[in-house]
């Protein structure tokens, strides 16, 4: 019998990523709204991300993108609705505040890094005080992990000494030691020279490809192409509109979506 998923033209990775059944809700985002003074930049923000997804955020600057991400990592408080990760409320501090944090991996633009610990300490230090394991067995995952981003043989350096890129793919390899349910990115790629951006836009799509549920704000559309399940657009806080890459990218249905990609497809 022939296959009919075979007679639609479709880009090879985009295919396999379809492929992918998505699992049950993993981050809901019930009607939050968040104000810095007067300002509204979440506006009844509603979201779910399912097991395995990979969701890209995308829009204007000032749009509220990484207001977004640091409110579903409680960096910052919300006012109204409700946020939940695998079934649970967020939690508003103490202990269980922190070991959301450690379910919710975050990367950001700039790499974040401890610069006074080496590469290998930053890796290990959330799983050994966190996690509670062992020196060992924390060296041996992070040892893992860094291999795996392709900065292994740089564990013993500090920050300072690596180049961005590396930088950037350490901070995805601290995340993953936590074993996060969840990884959000925010704009990881933006700060990086351009020779740099591929290495950290490889390594994140072979984690989406692993299964890894990701939020990820990010512009680059070769990533969200080949990467993504789903596209968010966001304007003024709101989310205008949302469908998988080949739907936003070729048919969006708002001036505002239709505006924001003739301007960052000219450049
Ligand atoms: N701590 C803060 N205090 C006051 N206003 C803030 C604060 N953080 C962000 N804002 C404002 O909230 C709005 C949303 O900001 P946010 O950083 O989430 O946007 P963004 O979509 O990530 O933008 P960019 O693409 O430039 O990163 C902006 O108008 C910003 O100026
Ligand atoms: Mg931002």
């Amino acid at each position: 019998m022939t296959d009919p998923s075979a007679a639609v033209p479709a880009d090879e990775d985009a295919g396999s990523r379809a492929q992918v059944a998505p699992g049950e809700p993993l981050v809901v985002l019930s009607g939050v709204n968040k104000h810095f003074g007067d300002l509204h930049v979440l506006k009844d923000i509603d979201l779910t991300v399912h097991r395995g997804e990979v969701v890209i955020v995308i829009g204007p600057s000032g749009s509220g993108k990484s207001t977004l991400c640091r409110t579903i990592n409680r960096l910052e408080t919300y006012e109204s609705g409700s946020i939940s990760i695998d079934g649970k409320p967020l939690p508003e501090e103490g202990a269980e505040l922190a070991k959301l944090r450690a379910d919710v991996g975050m990367v950001f633009q700039s790499f974040n890094l401890f610069a006074h610990k080496t590469i290998l300490e930053n890796v290990t230090l959330g799983p050994i005080k966190v996690r509670k394991q062992s020196k060992a067995e924390a060296e041996k995952r992070a040892m893992e992990l860094l291999a795996r981003v392709g900065v292994d043989h740089q564990a013993s350096k500090y920050p300072a000494q690596l180049s961005g890129g590396q930088q950037q793919r350490v901070a995805i390899a601290r995340s993953l030691a936590m074993d996060p349910k969840v990884m959000l990115f925010d704009e990881p790629t933006s700060a990086l020279d351009p020779e740099m951006i591929t290495e950290v836009l490889d390594v994140m799509t072979s984690l989406a490809k692993e299964g890894m549920t990701m939020v990820v704000v990010t512009h680059e559309m070769g990533f969200a192409n080949k990467a993504a399940d789903r596209v968010v657009f966001m304007a003024d806080g709101a989310i205008l509109e949302q469908g998988t890459p080949q739907e936003f990218f070729n048919h969006p249905k708002t001036d505002r979506a239709k505006d924001f990609l003739g301007k960052i497809l000219t450049h």
